[in-house]
């Protein structure tokens, strides 16, 4: 979604500002901005339409001369992703950004024209603008016209205010979107996570739901949703920033596909004990006394999940349903106090996923998120915290959290199975070894990087492309068209390959290409024969199999990639980097914007 920064500093804040945009980027680049106090309380912005570059060019022909600034890339919501549209908003003396939705703006729009106001925009945004100026109108200090605005909002919103009178000062407000304040030495920041205020400060304080603060030079003063004057604990978050640096790769995305040996190392590390080779899954879950477990999530975090439920169903005999979030939360699901749901996400800030736990939390069930953003509010709302170690994840496209996740889900299904009695010593020490060596497997199957990127120029000229699997390999049948279509814009789909021959085998011809994902496990049979079916249909198949598989394939496919062959436990993971790869390159030959797909966002706080 929408990044937000502020910055009541020392220093010119212009070039800070944009700094800090640049490594918010990820979360949306229709648009951005940003604005500053330049003297005798005046402020002014700088806007533009596009991307981060497109505003320094503004601001390099019409420098803004500031030290207290606050600054907005934007995703559109309501609004053309335009110039006029585009953050700062300004009303009269206030001037604002805004990450989330103002659900009740039309009702309180229609008010404020009624009183003879006027817009320049079509955003939600600018009523909140327009409200605070009217309250100051009225005569309200500043931070008592802020209250009075945000009393009369509903739906989600973190926010970064300046004041035309007030210098020193800069007030920020979330409510279902998240808001951290950084502390600096004789400067304050504002972001929309820890990593915009990353350049300045490492000392963040995460704002709780409903807070509201203002900041000046000398410090901050933080209220509860009640008005209540409150202290939230300062974290010291590690130095991000060596992580957030590209390297020598030309994408996050690439950076982050290599990233994964290590990613799964770290991650794994911390669900198993490897001295006993045994699952060590943190928190108190008694999965002997589960009934069931619901995961809700969107997105790639959804597919994660759909791992996740072959293997524990397999290995724990529990049952498992995933469900996409924005479908389960509104369909009234029956649910019972005896089950577990896992929230998947990486942000832990998505509002479907979001939603959709708290559903489940009302329904008296015991909560648990697999997260990477320790300090989001599904991390923060849930009683067991389940992180993933990939380190921050900056390509929209996932890609580490992605094999993280998983590496969760085997070692909750290890740890599931031993609970319930569905294996026993030997077996789980033999799975926790097989899931200790899957980071070393993971790095084998990236060194096919060369082999992969030879097929890439031609299926960048595809139309349409495929993705079969079986088992596990149909939910990476899932992940791997999802990645081709985020950030090629080729149309691809994904499905379990027995569902070939009751629809997509009408797609078969010989422009279309078919990747089969089917390392040698207990569904290969069934696998290679789906591959003669569109074999003799004249597909042209891209074989993904592994080091057994390629010695029983059936002759004919166009390519073969051959990964490492691993334990079936592993294989999802051992088997993401091809399909990773393909979409990665194919994006690269047409030249596509990998990072910053069209129209997506890494992080969706709205509905
Ligand atoms: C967006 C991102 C995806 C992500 C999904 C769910 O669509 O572009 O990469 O999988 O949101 O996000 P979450 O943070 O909940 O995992």
């Amino acid at each position: 979604m929408c990044g937000i920064i502020g910055i009541v500093g020392k220093q010119p804040v212009a070039e800070r500002l944009i700094e800090s945009l640049k490594r918010l980027e990820y979360r949306g680049y229709d648009s951005a901005g940003i604005a500053g106090v330049v003297g005798q309380g005046r402020v002014e912005r700088r806007r533009a339409q596009g991307k981060i570059k497109a505003l320094e060019a503004v601001v390099a022909e019409q420098p803004l001369v500031a030290t207290t600034g606050i600054g907005h890339t934007r995703w559109a919501t309501h609004g053309a992703p335009n110039l006029k549209n585009a953050h700062p908003h300004t009303a009269g003396r206030v001037t604002l950004v805004h990450n989330g939705i103002i659900e009740n703006f039309a009702e309180l729009k229609a008010e404020l024209l009624a009183a003879g106001r006027t817009f320049e925009s079509d955003t939600d945004t600018e009523v909140i603008a327009q409200l605070i100026d009217a309250e100051l109108a009225t005569g309200l200090a500043p931070l008592t016209a802020f209250k009075a605005t945000l009393d009369r909002l509903t739906g989600a919103y973190a926010l970064a205010v300046l004041i035309e009178g007030d210098d020193n000062l800069i007030l920020g407000a979330r409510r279902g979107s998240p808001l951290v304040v950084g502390e600096g030495e004789g400067e304050m920041f504002l972001g929309s996570d820890a990593l915009a205020v990353g350049p300045f400060t490492n000392r963040v304080i995460y704002l709780e739901e409903g807070d509201y603060v203002a900041l000046t030079h000398q410090g901050h003063e933080i209220h509860d949703a009640s008005g209540a004057r409150v202290q939230r604990a300062v974290r010291v978050v590690p130095a991000s920033a060596v992580m957030l640096e590209k390297g020598n790769y030309r994408h996050f995305m690439e950076k982050e596909i290599h990233d994964q040996p290590d990613g799964c190392q770290r991650t794994i590390s911390a669900y198993v004990d490897a001295l006993s080779s045994t699952a060590a899954v943190p928190g108190d879950i008694d999965f002997a006394a589960l009934e069931r477990i619901q995961i809700v999530a969107c997105g790639t975090s959804f597919i994660a999940g759909v791992v996740g439920k072959y293997l524990i169903e397999q290995l724990a005999d529990l049952p498992v349903d995933v469900e996409i979030a924005s479908e389960f939360r509104y369909r009234q699901p029956a649910l019972r106090p005896g089950a577990l749901v896992i929230a998947m996400s990486q942000s832990g800030e998505t509002a479907d996923t979001l939603a959709a736990l708290r559903y489940c939390k009302s329904k008296g069930m015991k909560s648990a998120v697999v997260v990477n953003a320790q300090e989001s509010t599904m991390a923060r709302e849930v009683d067991v915290v389940w992180p993933i170690h990939c380190g921050p994840e900056i390509g929209v496209a996932s890609t580490k959290a992605f094999t993280a996740q998983v590496s969760v889900m085997i070692a909750l299904a290890v740890a599931a199975a031993k609970q319930r009695g569905k294996i026993d010593d030997a077996e789980e020490q033999r799975l926790v070894k097989v899931l200790l060596e899957a980071p070393r497997l993971i790095a084998e199957a990236i060194g096919l990087e060369d082999a992969i990127k030879d097929i890439a120029a031609d299926v960048a000229k595809a139309r349409d492309v495929l993705y079969l699997g079986r088992g596990p390999m149909s939910a990476l049948a899932l992940e791997g068209a999802l990645k081709l279509k985020e950030i090629s814009y080729i149309h691809a789909e994904g499905y379990a390959a027995g569902e070939l021959k009751h629809g997509p085998i009408a797609l078969v011809d010989d422009k279309t290409p078919i990747v089969i994902l089917a390392p040698y496990d207990s569904w290969f049979e069934k696998s290679a024969s789906n591959m003669s079916e569109v074999m003799a249909r004249g597909g042209q198949v891209i074989f993904v199999t592994d080091t057994e598989g390629v010695k029983h394939a059936p002759a004919g496919a166009k390519v073969v990639v051959t990964a490492p062959a691993s334990d079936p436990l592993v294989s999802t993971l051992v088997m993401s980097a091809p399909i990773q790869l393909l979409a990665y390159h194919v994006a690269v030959v047409k030249g596509a914007d990998v990072d910053q797909p069209r129209n997506l966002a890494k992080s969706v706080t709205v509905e």
